[in-house]
């Protein structure tokens, strides 16, 4: 899937994460895969995270989900959204929309939140530390693009929601359905429902700070650390009064730190665990089965397509060895025989039936896709091609 009026190369040279950009019609003929009454029902459920915004200027009001029927009920006629969280763990059809995105890794993607707006709705002029490409599914949505945002920006005082002070307007476009703005992050921006019925899909994207990434690194290390090494003097220097910490213990001291943090082949392996970390953990539990390899490849003679669970992430790195294999944030063991299904099933997000059943010729993936699809990453789904 491809997005029209759009040209990647010129995208990532120019736009990505440096300014923002409207495509018109970049996905013409889009029709919303969820309609409004659809997202409200997600935002009564209890595994799902969702959001109710309501007010405009300098009163707000957020109420936290699940979301019950007398939240509904006491909703002004205008100026509240609903947002609703990783819908596309939930909804094969919104998780698509990602495919369109696949000239980034698909490792960065965090979810696809959706929004639906009364007439005047917004959550308010923000910035997110994040990009996001907003992609205008149902209705009008007026978008207005503001300042790059200092760490000090000022915000107005409401504790729970981000609310920008002040809001530099640069740039203002009304979107329709199909059109997509794409927001760097740090880019202060706010959109407001216009007329009836706004629904936008925000598929955005995940990076972690330079502060998650040292400690993250840093827990995955001390789990194998020996507690026998320890800090060892070097030559005392008796002229040095008893109160001073030298030099030379300081540098012994960026030594250790250095000698544990160079080790390319630790920081592989633990990425691949960290970028390949589900969102929601605990939503893998239920998804398993104990399907025969016989029962798979019937199942993939007769299905035209099988799919990545939304919610797994996979992704792979090469090394010394060939492919390293990442589920889920657990590194999996698979043999070089399998390189080329590994590679198809991160690649992708979707897979043709027969082209997987071609697989199992080989011994090593029968066990692999077995593994996969009996623990839920992979997955048969009867939409109307099946
Ligand atoms: C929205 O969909 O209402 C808000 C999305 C955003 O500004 O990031
Ligand atoms: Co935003």
């Amino acid at each position: 899937m491809t997005l029209e009026n759009f040209d990647k190369d010129d995208f990532l040279t120019n736009y990505w994460q440096k300014k923002p950009l409207v495509i018109r019609n970049a996905i013409p003929d889009f029709h919303s895969p969820l309609s409004p009454d659809e997202l409200a029902g997600l935002a009564c459920e209890e595994d799902i995270e969702s959001r109710l915004i309501v007010g405009a200027g300098e009163k707000w009001q957020l109420t936290h989900g699940p979301l019950a029927d007398q939240h509904f009920e006491a909703l002004p006629e205008r100026e509240w959204t609903l947002l609703v969280q990783a819908v596309d763990h939930w909804m094969p059809e919104v998780a698509s929309l990602t495919d369109y995105f696949n000239f980034i890794p698909y490792w960065r993607i965090d979810d696809v939140m959706v929004s639906y707006a009364a007439d005047g709705g917004s959550v308010g002029p923000h910035y997110d530390n994040y990009d996001v490409f907003l992609v205008q599914g149902l209705g009008q949505r007026r978008w207005q693009i503001g300042q790059y945002c200092q760490p000090d920006e000022a915000h107005i005082d409401n504790q729970q929601l981000k609310i920008l002070q002040n809001f530099k307007q640069q740039d203002e476009w009304l979107l329709n359905p199909g059109d997509i703005l794409y927001v760097p992050p740090r880019y202060a921006h706010w959109g407001i429902g216009e007329g009836e019925d706004c629904m936008t899909y925000s598929v955005g994207f995940r990076a972690p700070s330079h502060g998650e990434i040292l400690s993250h690194f840093c827990d995955h290390q001390l789990a194998q650390m020996d507690e026998l090494q320890r800090y060892q003097d070097p030559a005392i220097d008796t002229n040095r009064p008893a109160g001073e910490i030298g030099s030379d213990s300081l540098q012994l001291i960026q030594s250790i730190l250095l000698q544990q943090i160079n080790k390319p082949e630790a920081i592989a392996q633990w990425f691949g665990q960290y970028m390949t970390e589900p969102k929601y953990p605990q939503l893998h539990d239920d998804d398993t089965q104990n399907i025969s390899l016989d029962e798979l490849s019937a199942d993939l003679s007769q299905h035209e397509h099988a799919y990545k669970n939304p919610a797994s992430r996979l992704a792979y790195l090469r090394n010394d060895h060939g492919l390293q294999f990442f589920v889920d944030g657990k590194a999996v063991n698979s043999s070089p025989a399998s390189a080329e299904l590994v590679k198809l099933l991160c690649n992708q997000q979707h897979y043709l039936g027969c082209a997987l059943k071609n697989k199992l010729d080989i011994t090593e993936n029968q066990t692999l896709l077995l593994s996969l699809f009996n623990s839920g990453v992979l997955y048969f789904y009867d939409d109307d091609n099946d």
